[in-house]
Formats: C-alpha cells, structure tokens, sequence
C-alpha cells in the first residue's frame, strides 16, 4: 500500500471532527486539499473509509479500523522521536507552543533566550486564539499551549510562570483619565475581546462585581485590534501589560489608575494530562520552571 503519513494524519482529523471543514482550519489546508489527500489514501485502502446518513459523517468498519491502528502507530512514533532525541542528547528536536492572542507579548522574548541556552532545538510558536490553543492540544499538534484563564473544559497539566497584571486602557485624551473608581466608568464606551477571550472573561466578572452597565461599542479578536480602537478614540478596554510596553513609553495609550482595580491573573504552560513530553518539551518545561528567562520590568 502506498500512503504517506501525512494522509494517516489529516484521515484521523477529520475522523475526530466529522467535518472536512473543521478539520481543514485545524490542518490549515484548503477544503479541496483536504479531500484529495483522503481520497488518494482510501483508493489505496481500496474501501470506503467514511460514509453520510443524512448530512452526518461517520466512520465506516473499515474507517474504524483504521483510526485504531493510527492510534497505535502515532504513540509508537511518539516514542520513536523521543527515544531518538534522547540518543541524541538534545542536540536536535523540536518544540512547539500555541498561545492566546495576548501570549505574542512575551512568549517571543522567553523562546528566545531558551534558543540560547539550546541553539540545535527547533521552536515554532502559534499565536491564535483559545479554542484553536486548546485544539492543538487535544489533536496533539503542540507540546504545550499557554493560557492565563484556566479552560476547565477539558484536563490538562499545568505550570504557572508568570503573573499577569491587566490594565484598564484609554486613549490620552480621555475623559475618564479623571475616573477615581469603578463607579466612574458606568455607561463608559468600552471595546471586548471575541467570547472565549481569558481578558473578556476576567473584564465580564469586573463589570459583574461592580456593578457596571458598560456600553459595548465593538468586540475585536486580538489585543492588538483593541489597543488599535482605543488609541483611535473608540472606548476603553483591559489588556495585559506585558501588551502595552511601547504605548506606555511612547504615551499612546494611557493607564486609569483606579483605586479599585488590581486585577492579576497568571500565565501557564498547559499539556495534556499524561502525554509523555520529549526531552525538547522537557527542557524547556524545566527552563521556566527555574525561571531561566528575564523580561522587561513592567
Ligand atoms: P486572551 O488570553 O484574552 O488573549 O485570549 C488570555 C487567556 O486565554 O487566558
């Protein structure tokens, strides 16, 4: 039989997902070039691997069996690359890291001074949002997702390594720079982070404990996209410091220093619960926890 492991793998995705669609934003492949790699490798197979009742995928026997023995095989070559890396001492081996949105601020600089200490290691950092992190993990596309709002959803181990203040932010000229407490900022224009943001999470609870009706006026998908609107003037909004570094000095942005707000969370590396790390994951698992990195002073 003539097929590769690459169509072993996006086979077993879309099995997991039931969708081509789905499957193709977690591969990041175009649809059609999802569908051409299963059906080269079912014509190889010679059966038919899924099957349609009404509009539902499901697997067929010969589909079943065959995500079984995948299953099989990609514990077996997880070892395999393990094992190598190990005969290896670390010299080569990879990693690889998906973070929320707001993890770009300061995962860069940490990855880097882990380059340092290992410069043979392969890294690749993801920055996307909370579902795709927590996809990644589920589909064992990562070693480790970073996330500073726990996701209760589903089981992870974790390990916290950096605190992370959040700040509310408004454009300089604002008129709520004189706002002295949360009570001030009722009815303010405020700018959200997309549902299932950890920062929108921690802001709902804040506006939850105080008491505040907010005027929603936008809801954006990145911090990025939210230090944009309010430095254009369109409302308020909470980010983590380590996102506004540049603003800060510069004097693009500013701070409310409310009397009632110290709102910390706290940045952790998360792995699925069980999953046996390589001795490149390992490494740099161990690296924060020694706290081998140093970031800027916030
Ligand atoms: P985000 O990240 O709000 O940038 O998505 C915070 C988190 O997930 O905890």
């Amino acid at each position: 039989m003539n097929y590769t492991l690459h169509q072993l793998h996006i086979f077993s995705i879309v099995a997991h997902k039931k969708s081509i669609t789905k499957a193709s934003e977690v591969l990041y492949m175009t649809q059609p070039a999802v569908s051409i790699q299963l059906k080269q490798l079912q014509d190889q197979i010679g059966l038919p691997l899924f099957e349609f009742i009404g509009k539902q995928m499901h697997l067929t026997e010969a589909g079943e069996k065959l995500i079984e023995c995948y299953n099989d095989l990609s514990g077996s070559l997880e070892r395999l690359e393990t094992e190598m890396d190990s005969l290896k001492g670390m010299k080569t081996g990879s990693l690889s890291v998906s973070v929320v949105s707001t993890g770009k601020y300061f995962m860069p600089y940490i990855l880097g001074q882990f380059r340092l200490k290992y410069p043979q290691i392969k890294i690749k950092l993801e920055v996307t949002n909370r579902l795709l992190v927590k996809n990644h993990l589920m589909e064992n596309i990562t070693d480790f997702g970073v996330y500073s709002v726990p996701d209760q959803s589903f089981k992870t181990e974790n390990l916290g390594f950096l605190d992370n203040p959040l700040v509310l932010i408004a454009p300089p000229n604002s008129p709520y720079k004189k706002a002295k407490s949360f009570k001030d900022l009722n009815g303010a224009p405020f700018i959200m982070r997309e549902i299932g943001s950890g920062t929108r999470l921690v802001l709902e609870d804040v506006f939850e404990q105080n008491s505040i009706t907010p005027e929603i006026v936008m809801e954006l998908a990145t911090t990025e996209a939210v230090k944009q609107a309010v430095m254009a003037g369109f409302g308020i909004s909470l980010v983590s410091k380590y996102a506004i570094r540049q603003e800060i000095k510069t004097k693009a942005l500013t701070v409310l220093e409310l009397k009632d707000l110290d709102l910390k969370t706290q940045w952790s590396l998360l792995w699925v619960a069980g999953k046996q790390l390589s001795p490149a994951a390992r490494a740099f698992k161990d690296f924060l926890v020694q706290k081998q990195f140093q970031l800027e002073e916030l």
